[in-house]
């Protein structure tokens, strides 16, 4: 049995489901960016890393990575959160096409705060793809182009999402017993 077995109520996205959805999103990026000669890929850490890792090797354009790592105050559920830089873009932005590289998208937050600050770097476009998104995120009216998966409101960990820094390196999503996170 594997270590994890206890924690994990059930598997939602396997690891073929997660592949095969990268792929089908990497053909539309390989589609809508033909033209533009390549995508700057930026991730934020450390949720992120698995699905820009996975995307950054399943699209057939040439592609640069950048990380950033954000931290909010307060409580994220309220929409008046702030959002501080932890560390910043390496690069310069201007001109560049650029793609958000998220492993879900929650109440939007992080999201609607980077869609703010992005645009003050200059760069061409600025699109998002995340691996999933819950449904609080459908309220928020933020413009997802590429969504791998709408998950259910529950606690879901795998595929670089973590409860306390684990699971992370789980390559499934799976949902987490409450008795875990004591819920
Ligand atoms: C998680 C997730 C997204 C964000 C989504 O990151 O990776 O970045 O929360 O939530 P929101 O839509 O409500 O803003 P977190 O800040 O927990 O850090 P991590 O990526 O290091 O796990
Ligand atoms: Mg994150």
């Amino acid at each position: 049995e594997a270590w994890y077995s206890p924690d994990i109520d059930r598997v939602i996205l396997s690891a073929d489901d997660i592949t095969s959805k990268t792929a089908e999103i990497a053909k539309r990026i390989d589609a809508d960016y033909a033209d533009v000669g390549g995508l700057l890929m930026v991730g934020l850490f450390k949720g992120a890393i698995m699905f820009m890792a996975d995307l950054a090797r399943a699209v057939n354009i040439p592609v640069e990575m950048e990380f950033m790592a954000l931290s909010s105050y307060g409580q994220r559920a309220t929409s008046s959160g702030v959002v501080r830089v932890l560390k910043d873009l390496d690069t310069d932005i201007r001109d560049r096409h650029v793609l958000v590289v998220e492993d879900i998208v929650d109440s939007g937050l992080t999201l609607s705060w980077l869609l703010k600050y992005l645009p003050s770097r200059g760069p061409k476009s600025v699109q998002v793809a995340s691996m999933l998104r819950k449904p609080k995120a459908l309220e928020s009216s933020l413009d997802v182009k590429y969504v791998g998966f709408d998950v259910p409101d529950e606690f879901v960990v795998g595929y670089g999402l973590d409860y306390a820094e684990r699971y992370r390196e789980l390559p499934f999503v799976g949902v987490l017993k409450p008795s875990v996170y004591g819920g």
